[in-house]
């Protein structure tokens, strides 16, 4: 049974990683599980400097989900390469690095030092997060700054490009596009939705930063019409991610025309998701005779 394949150049022995933001940098999980299990690794993301993040609460549940504004804390690209290199560059499976800048140029640097860096499996593209005022959100809702910032970091790398794009659009077919011409080899979909919850008893919002991004389960199904709806409007594979719990909800995403998949909030909660995913998701092909994962890619039935 062939459970592998391929984002841009990047081969991944299964289609399951891990949402960026949802597995710290590795090494926080891998008491957990085998690392070396998953079809890769994806880090929390890294901008050129170290950032502190917003002021506590960061997250607070609502039903079926999460609201987080952790603000994008992060060791900067020296504090990664220095604290959580070491372990990721001996992993079998590649590494994905989200990055992210508050300029375009911000983020060509931090693509060219990784790079530089040598051993990297790909770079996801947060141009969506919509914590940050004056970052990522100007980048994935504005067809100019998106093209911009891909184009920008496919100057300085050969790396396979992911760009992770953000939902909060009116149609994600033109997005989606975009980065395809300006030169991502994949992109991730979706981020998380802006959202915002109150405390009725003090009046007070429930995050220190007011509005926060939803995930998890409750986002699935807007999730899977975004993957399908961008996978009508471009050739290359997208990574699915949004909710997904089971090896079930996994198969929806690549029957709507994700490649890969990656586990987000769940592993907050069940840490062996993932694992249970790939599991799944081979029982299911031994169940439906499928040879090769690929055949359930796009395979919805209209
Ligand atoms: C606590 C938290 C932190 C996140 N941090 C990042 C991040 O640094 N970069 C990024 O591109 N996405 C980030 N995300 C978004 C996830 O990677 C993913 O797109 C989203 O959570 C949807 O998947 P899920 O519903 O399975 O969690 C974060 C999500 C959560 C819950």
């Amino acid at each position: 049974m062939n459970l592998s394949v391929k984002i841009g150049k990047l081969r991944m022995q299964n289609p399951v990683t891990v949402a960026s933001g949802t597995f710290g940098y590795g090494e926080e999980y891998a008491r957990l599980i085998d690392l070396n299990q998953l079809g890769a690794v994806t880090v929390k993301g890294i901008r050129l400097n170290p950032v502190r993040g917003n002021p506590t609460p960061r997250t607070v549940e609502v039903a079926s989900g999460l609201i987080n504004a952790i603000g994008l804390q992060g060791p900067g690209v020296d504090g990664f390469i220095k604290k959580y290199w070491p372990l990721l560059k001996t992993l079998k499976v590649p590494t994905i690095i989200n990055i992210w800048g508050t300029t375009v140029e911000e983020y060509a640097e931090v693509a060219r030092r990784f790079d530089a860096l040598g051993g990297v499996g790909a770079l996801e593209l947060n141009v969506s997060c919509p914590n940050i005022k004056a970052g990522g959100a100007q980048f994935g809702t504005d067809l100019k700054l998106l093209a911009q910032v891909v184009t920008a970091c496919r100057k300085v790398t050969k790396l396979p490009l992911i760009t992770k794009m953000s939902p909060n659009v009116v149609s994600i077919a033109p997005f989606a596009k975009a980065a395809e011409d300006a030169g991502s080899d994949a992109l991730a979909i979706t981020n998380s939705y802006p959202a915002m919850a109150i405390d009725i008893e003090t009046r007070r919002p429930k995050l220190a930063n007011v509005t926060g991004g939803l995930t998890g389960p409750c986002i699935k199904p807007i999730a899977i019409k975004l993957v399908w709806e961008a996978a009508q409007a471009v050739k290359i594979p997208i990574i699915g991610m949004g909710g997904i719990q089971n090896a079930a909800d996994a198969i929806e995403f690549m029957m709507a025309g994700a490649t890969a998949v990656a586990v987000g909030t769940a592993n907050f909660y069940e840490p062996q998701t993932a694992m249970k995913v790939i599991a799944g998701i081979r029982e299911f092909m031994e169940k439906c005779g499928l040879k090769d994962v690929k055949e359930i890619i796009g395979s919805v039935a209209l």
